[in-house]
């Protein structure tokens, strides 16, 4: 019997998964020409292999404390997965991290090849903006702007793909506290504190409330790559279903590598515990937010 967590976290992501199956099938939208078969089945296997969901998980829980439930969420949802998808499979790419593995199975260029790996990235990434600008989405187009908005801020040259650029730029240099936060909040966090961002726009939350879920979405988010980075050494390759003990051979700036494994889970104790004070006023109805906070540093995948 899975926990309570556990199952609400399936159901979630079973919602997401629903969604993403139709936008990443066959069905041409007005305007497309034709779907590249090679194409569709590479965006397919980096999107439909058995990830965690969790960052759809925190935008429709957010979302819920809110008032807003159903397909607006959802497809906030599917298209924050689409953008983690495509830089899983831009992070994996043999000019990146190099990896052959994910999620227990061959990475994209592994699968397919580098070329294929690319053009299944760039087309994740604007199938996301797709998704959130289309009208089923929401109904007052201010909100669809803000949506798109807030999800290009996060991933490109400010967001997710400069702290890639950071991350890389870092490889073998020694890098104080302060740059390594700031590398992690940006290719790690500013995904994590849209989706919580997100859920408050699309529940139209009022200014203050917004500002406290995207400001416990970096919390949590600085907690998650700490996480990532304490599991690259401590679990199985089986169990995290990819390849480990990668970021010291690499040489990779982390926490880990500044402070040790006992300091770095002070650290994520010690967000967690900030993160939760940041939900205190929302009360019981925070209740899943808290949860997965909790999940997030006590993982083992
Ligand atoms: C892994 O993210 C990459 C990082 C941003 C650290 P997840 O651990 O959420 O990966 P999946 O989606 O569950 O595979
Ligand atoms: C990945 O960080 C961050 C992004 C994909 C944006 P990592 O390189 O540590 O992620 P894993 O360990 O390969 O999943
Ligand atoms: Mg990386
Ligand atoms: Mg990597
Ligand atoms: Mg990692």
């Amino acid at each position: 019997m899975k926990d309570a967590f556990s199952q609400r976290l399936q159901r979630r992501a079973d919602e997401t998964v629903a969604l993403l199956e139709r936008l990443l099938g066959n069905a041409l939208l007005p305007g497309e020409t034709t779907r590249p078969e090679r194409l569709l089945a590479a965006m397919r296997h980096g999107v439909f292999n058995g990830g965690k969901r969790l960052r759809p998980f925190l935008l429709i829980e957010t979302a819920e404390i809110f008032g807003a439930t159903g397909v607006s969420p959802t497809r906030c949802a599917a298209a924050l997965e689409c953008v983690h998808c495509y830089s899983l499979i831009h992070d994996d790419l043999p000019a990146m991290d190099d990896d052959d593995m994910r999620r227990g199975k061959p990475t994209v260029h592994k699968a397919f090849d580098e070329a294929t790996a690319i053009l299944a990235g760039d087309a994740l990434l604007t199938l996301a903006l797709d998704i959130l600008a289309d009208e089923e989405t929401h109904a007052d187009p201010a909100i669809r702007a803000e949506l798109v908005l807030a999800l290009a801020r996060a991933s490109g040259l400010g967001g997710m793909a400069g702290g890639q650029m950071l991350d890389l730029a870092a490889e073998g240099r020694q890098l104080g506290e302060d740059e390594i936060v700031t590398l992690q909040a940006m290719k790690t966090g500013a995904l994590i504190r849209f989706a919580c961002e997100a859920g408050a726009i699309v529940g139209r939350a009022g200014e203050a409330e917004r500002a406290a879920m995207a400001q416990f979405g970096e919390k949590i988010g600085k907690a998650f790559q700490l996480a990532d980075d304490m599991l690259d050494l401590t679990a199985s390759p089986e169990r995290l279903g990819k390849e480990t003990a990668k970021d010291s051979g690499r040489g990779k700036a982390t926490l880990v590598a500044l402070y040790g494994l006992e300091e770095s889970r002070r650290m994520a104790d010690r967000l967690t515990v900030e993160a939760l004070e940041l939900l205190s006023p929302f009360g019981e109805r925070a209740h899943w937010l808290e949860a997965v906070a909790r999940f997030i540093v006590g993982r083992d995948h």
